[in-house]
């Protein structure tokens, strides 16, 4: 087995969190990671969105189609209303940059969940265009859907559809007591799900978008378990034409930060692997990317990870106790395989997106009965021996045919 993994080194030593820099937006032109076709909001960005701004619809060409596509504004009094002045009943959650609130709108009818950003000053406004334009071109099923924002005065809010099922990290590490803990079959469908929202970003949107934030807490859950990434706030433009990576500074989570872009600052689509496989790896174990109530040695999952990774005999210890035994061996065994290779430490030994979504797409599809054990066989979809395609190899799009990644 240990032949399997030649690339896993030991893991890096767990870490508190990343000071949480200002976003970098690209300017609007000269920019490596320049998206030529939303000047508009690239223009506002300079403008610091002035008022007026908020009060028309953003129009935004998309490069790929040039469908024109209107985010819609509110009013901070509609927000208000909906919300019932922010009551605290109302509050969904809270994270770095700011408060979620459950509320209805009347104007759409519709339950929505309203994000109001801390007021910080810059770092808040910018994560807040580019949340909006990121989520004003990019449409897919597995990305949550903005419905609108307001930027009456100094306040930043945005408007999301409803995800009625929480987060994934409310699932895995934070339960309802008494409630039903998620399944292998309904696991494997938030992994395939997700995978595919990435997949989105990195091989159908042109220039591809490196999300950055990939961690449970950004993958929200909709009916039947549906998974949508949201915060799109750190997102940057990847690499266009002959450049490998994007120099940025390092911002994210830490546990979720692949080591290159943590050490170099150097962003590429496979340090969003990298978080995947964090990811994939917290819902086949149900452990935290990082848990520091745990045993030293235990703290980091990655770190932890690693030496079983060269065990399939220890495989079955990985899996999350809350399961109670119940999964596929084959398929437990094909999830961890995966989650290996998303999270070595070359950056180039990855795999792309696409192929992780054709694994997790057929471990998805092999339902689970705990009654009939054992009873499918799945086929080796990817070995964790065997290098990772390039995305040259893969012929995908050929206008990057010459990018390269590195770490
Ligand atoms: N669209 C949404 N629908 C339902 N709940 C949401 C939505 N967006 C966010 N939440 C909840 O609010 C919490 C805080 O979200 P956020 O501010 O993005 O911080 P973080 O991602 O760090 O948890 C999430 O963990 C989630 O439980
Ligand atoms: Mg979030």
């Amino acid at each position: 087995m240990a032949c399997y993994f030649p690339c896993l080194g030991s893991g890096r030593k767990s870490k508190k969190k990343l000071p949480m820099e200002k976003p970098q937006i690209p300017p609007a032109s000269g920019d490596k990671a320049n998206l030529g076709s939303s000047s508009t909001l690239m223009k506002q960005d300079s403008l610091e969105v002035k008022r007026e701004a908020a009060n028309k619809d953003i129009v935004l060409s998309n490069g790929s189609d040039n469908r024109r596509i209107a985010a819609r504004t509110f009013t901070f009094r509609e927000l208000a209303a909906a919300t019932r002045n922010f009551r605290t009943d109302c509050l969904l959650g809270e994270g770095g940059f700011g408060r979620v609130y459950k509320g209805y709108l009347e104007s759409v009818n519709q339950v929505v969940a309203i994000k109001q950003l801390d007021r910080n000053g810059l770092q808040g406004n910018r994560e807040f265009l580019v949340e909006v334009l990121m989520l004003s071109l990019l449409h897919h099923p597995n990305l949550v859907n903005l419905i609108g924002y307001c930027a009456d005065g100094d306040q930043r809010l945005l408007v999301y559809e409803y995800m009625p099922l929480g987060s994934l990290e409310d699932h895995l590490h934070d339960p309802s007591p008494g409630k039903a803990r998620l399944d292998w079959n309904t696991r494997m469908k938030i992994a395939a799900g997700a995978a595919k929202g990435l997949e989105y970003l990195h091989d159908k949107a042109n220039p591809p978008v490196i999300y950055r934030d990939l961690k449970c807490s950004n993958i929200l859950l909709g009916e039947g378990y549906q998974p949508k990434l949201s915060d799109f706030g750190l997102a940057k433009l990847g690499p266009i034409g002959d450049k490998t990576h994007v120099s940025t500074r390092v911002m994210g989570t830490y546990g979720y930060c692949a080591p290159e872009y943590a050490m170099t600052g150097q962003l590429t689509l496979k340090s969003d692997i990298y978080s995947f496989g964090v990811v994939l790896l917290e819902i086949i174990t149900g452990r935290r990317a990082i848990d520091n109530t745990r045993a030293a040695g235990e703290q980091n999952l990655v770190a932890w990870a690693r030496p079983l990774f060269k065990d399939r005999r220890k495989f079955p210890q990985m899996a999350d106790p809350a399961l109670h035994g119940q999964y596929p061996s084959r398929g437990l065994y094909q999830a961890l395989a995966v989650a290996a290779m998303c999270v070595q430490e070359q950056p180039t030994m990855r795999p792309l997106i696409g192929d992780v979504v054709t694994a997790l797409t057929y471990l998805a599809s092999q339902t689970y009965d705990p009654e009939a054990r054992g009873s499918h066989q799945a086929p080796c979809l990817m070995s964790p021996g065997t290098p990772a395609r390039t995305r040259r190899d893969a012929e995908r799009k050929p206008h990057y045919a010459e990018q390269r990644e590195s770490g």
